[in-house]
Parts: C-alpha cells; structure tokens; sequence
C-alpha cells in the first residue's frame, strides 16, 4: 500500500509505471474489470470540485469498486468534529481515500492505515493532476523529452502547476513561464527543482508561442486572494487570435479547468485544444493511481 500525496522527488521509475498502466487501463476501459471489487474508495472534498472526484469515482467504478461520497456540509463537521476524527472515521468505512482540502498541511496531520491520495492540499499540489497532464502529452506526441512548454496564469496560488513543474523535473524540457507580476511562483518553490531543471525554466515578458509545443493555461484563484481580489487578470493572457496564429502546426493547449475567460470558447473548435481530452484522461490515470495505492 501507498500514499500518493506529493510528486515532489517522486521516483520517475514510478511515474513511468503508471502512465504505462494508464494506457493499459484505458485500452480495456469498456472491459468489465473486477480487479478490486471488494474495495471501497472514500472522496473527502473540502473544496468544490466537478472533475476530479467524479473521475476518481468514474475510475473507481471502472476497476469494479464501490464509492462514498463525504460530503462536509452536512457531516458532523456542522456539530465541531475536528478533520482527524472525521478521518478516523472514514478511515474505518473504506480502503482508501481520496481528500481534498484548502491547508496545504493538512496530510500532516492525518495518520490512517489505508493509503490516501492527495486530491489538491490548499495552493501547494494536486499530484494526479499533474500525471494525467502529462498522460496526455506523452498521448499527444508519443515522447516528453524534448518538448517546449509555455506555462501561463496564476503561477502562485496554482498547485496544478506547482505538481506539473515537480513531475516535469523528471524530463529534459524546456520550459517558459508567464504570468501577472504578482503571481509569479514563490522564491521557496525552486529549492524543490533539480540545478539543471532550473537552467531550463525562465520567465518571459511576452506571450508569444512561436517554437511552443505544449501550452499550459490555467485560470486565476481569485478564491485565495486575501482582502480586495483584483478582477479580470486573465485578461492579460487571454489567448486572442492573433496569438494562436503564430502556433506550431502541432501545439497542443492543455488547461486543468475551471476556465474563465483565459481561453476563448472559438479556440474550442481549434486542432490545438486539447483541454477536453485531458480531462477525459483522468480516468484511466485515476483507475492506474488507485492501483498503484493498492497494489504496492
Ligand atoms: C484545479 C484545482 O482544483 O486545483 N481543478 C482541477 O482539479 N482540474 C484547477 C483549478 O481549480 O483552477
């Protein structure tokens, strides 16, 4: 058994294996799979999500487990139980679990003999995000060595992007950052990457896409932003027409969504979206995840 909480010095060896397990996975999705039927997964989400808990129980019912969804506003969390209690609780209901909550610290706190996933803690990662990104670009170009990545939006309070740049410390890419001045990565974060990684990572002033072969967008948290949060910063990144028409013939643009107005809805119809896709891969690299937390 195993955790999956942080791809921060994850072994690459192990991110391979679950990428490959994801395409195997994703070749017999239709085929009825029993491989954990007596099992049951636990979403604990603190946080709004639309995705990736109904992937992780699409997975989940995929690989022939049953699912419970914990639903806090109306838990005992309303009464004053603390988070560990719940835990412990859930802990006693399933054989595994999949939590997302707004502390970055939170897994510190918690102790359980089941594995637990991490489904985004605060602003600091959301390490399945990160592997089914990376899913879909090794679908996409059948390589990740070599690539160009342009990397753009709120780079701070974004922890799909902080798990991706963790992840993509495992691989020789280059890689451009853009972002609103205020929302530049924190100073701390780098200390995580590898020397010759951060040889490869630089900022730019301009969004340009010429020679980008993979465009990360994301889209503001303005849910964390203490006191005044500041309206329409995407604005300064949308993705107009005239960017997009100096792309690679083979750009693909990935987005982990919720969009706002970073990506207008005509770039939908472009070859260059793949947005959509990836969060169709979620399955498959959810159903590879949970199997690796339960067979290692
Ligand atoms: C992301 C998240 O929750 O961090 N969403 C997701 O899981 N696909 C991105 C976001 O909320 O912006």
């Amino acid at each position: 058994m195993a955790n999956f909480l942080s791809l921060k010095n994850f072994e690459k060896n192990e991110l391979l294996k679950i990428l490959s397990e994801a395409k195997q996975m994703e070749q017999n999705l239709y085929n009825s799979n029993t491989l954990f039927s007596s099992k049951i997964l636990t979403a604990a989400f603190f946080e709004p999500s639309t995705r990736t808990k109904l992937s992780f129980f699409a997975a989940a019912q995929r690989l022939g487990m049953k699912t419970l969804d914990y639903l806090p506003e109306f838990s005992s969390l309303k009464k004053g139980e603390s988070i560990e209690d719940t835990i412990k609780i859930l802990e006693g209901y399933s054989d595994i679990l999949v939590i997302r909550h707004y502390e970055e610290d939170i897994f510190s706190k918690l102790d359980t003999s089941i594995p637990l996933i991490n489904a985004g803690n605060g602003t600091d990662e959301h390490p399945t995000q990160a592997v089914l990104d990376l899913y879909t670009i090794q679908k996409a170009f059948s390589k990740i060595d070599g690539l160009n990545f342009l990397i753009v939006g709120d780079l701070k309070n974004g922890r799909t992007v902080h798990s991706l740049l963790f992840a993509l410390n495992n691989f020789d890419v280059s890689i451009k950052l853009f972002c609103p001045q205020e929302l530049k990565l924190g100073k701390n974060f780098f200390s995580a990457l590898d020397q010759d990684f951060l040889k490869r990572i630089s900022y730019v002033s301009k969004l340009e896409l010429t020679d980008i072969d993979v465009l990360y967008m994301t889209r503001i948290q303005y849910e964390r932003f203490k006191g005044k949060k500041p309206k329409g910063l995407e604005k300064l990144y949308r993705l107009n027409p005239s960017i997009l028409s100096k792309a690679k013939d083979n750009l693909i643009i990935l987005h982990p969504l919720p969009r706002l107005e970073e990506i207008p809805k005509e770039v939908d119809s472009t070859k260059h979206a793949y947005y959509f896709k990836q969060a169709k891969n979620a399955v498959p690299i959810r159903m590879a995840i949970i199997s690796y937390c339960l067979k290692k």
